[in-house]
């Protein structure tokens, strides 16, 4: 079956499973190997994306699901040459240890800056309450998130 799917604004005419998770389409037909497999079950955040602007775990649904949806993966915001300033941010705190988990963090803090541009630590934490990071730089990356509101 093909399916038109809009990533990082462009339009791609695929030819695949509708059933396939989003998260197989996009690293594995499209490239984007931003979004990661952690866990597979919604739990750990490694494969967040943006969905018409929010946070969504990618290994969770068919990718039939998004079209008519605009996705964003963390290539969509930047990269290495010209990093979006939530990104720069993340590096300027060396916020990455493994950096398995930086691309789910990265796109759920973009969700909670777009709706909220100043939020409180309080408000950072409860946000990226569900995305885990197994080398424990909880703290760096708050205060990327922070250095990005500033
Ligand atoms: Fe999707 Fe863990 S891989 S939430």
């Amino acid at each position: 079956m093909t399916l038109a799917l809009e990533v990082n604004g462009q339009v791609h005419k695929l030819t695949v499973d509708p059933s396939t998770p989003l998260l197989y389409v996009l690293r594995n037909e499209l490239g984007l190997k931003g979004p990661k497999f952690g866990c597979g079950l919604g739990e750990c955040g490694a494969c967040t994306v943006l969905v018409d602007g929010a946070p969504v775990r990618s290994c969770l649904l068919p990718t039939a699901s998004f079209v008519d949806r605009q996705v964003v993966s963390v290539e969509g915001l930047g990269n290495a040459s010209d990093p979006h300033p939530l990104q720069q941010a993340f590096i300027d705190e060396q916020a990455a240890q493994c950096a398995y988990c930086i691309p789910g963090m990265i796109m759920t803090a973009q969700a909670l800056l777009a709706r909220n541009p100043q939020p409180s630590e309080a408000q950072i934490k409860q946000a990226l309450l569900a995305n885990f990071c197994g080398c424990g730089t909880h703290l760096r990356i708050v205060r990327a998130v922070q250095r990005a509101a500033a």
